[in-house]
């Protein structure tokens, strides 16, 4: 009787790992094959998210990219300028847990997961704020977690040395 149910069992197990096996095969189900890892402990000491690298850097095209840690219970930096009209990529990883990135009023939105690097791409047409809260429970600071995306009209951009000096928020 035990041994007929180990048979069942065995079986079913069987089946399972075949069916994953088989699906995956035909549906080519694996990880996309551009995925970015980091070692979430060492950031700090990583080139790209060094504190002092981190925020928005402008490309010699005039395109940006933004560097942004979301850690327990802070993105940082609090502010972010981009230009107005301009592409944006936005590179963003977390030293712990998994975070949830989102700027309100548009459709950037990707997970923010330990060991990987997310990036966004995306152009702001309208200048304004945006807020960017953590979409994902990440803890009890988690309501607490949020920064803000200030998109700059071009010419003050410039005025505002690529738009620090239009990004001065209280912490
Ligand atoms: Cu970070 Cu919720």
């Amino acid at each position: 009787m035990e041994l007929w149910w180990g048979a069942v069992v065995g079986g079913a197990v069987g089946l399972i790992i075949a069916v994953i096996g088989i699906s995956s095969f035909v549906m080519a189900i694996h990880p996309p094959s551009h995925v970015e890892t980091i070692d979430p402990t060492t950031l700090s000491k990583s080139k790209e998210f060094a504190e002092s690298n981190l925020g928005t850097s402008v490309n010699p095209d005039g395109s940006v990219t933004v560097r942004i840690i979301a850690a327990q219970f802070a993105f940082v930096p609090r502010c972010i300028p981009v230009p107005q009209g301009r592409p944006v990529t936005i590179r963003i990883t977390s030293p712990d847990v998994t975070h949830g990135f989102l700027i309100a009023g548009t459709n950037a939105n990707t997970m923010v997961v330990p060991g990987y690097i997310s990036e966004v791409r995306t152009v702001f047409n309208e200048a304004g704020d945006h807020l960017m809260p953590c979409h994902e429970y990440c803890g009890l600071g988690h309501s607490e977690m949020w920064s803000l995306v200030r998109v700059i009209p071009m010419a003050q951009w410039r005025n505002d040395k690529n738009g620090k000096a239009s990004c001065d928020i209280p912490h």
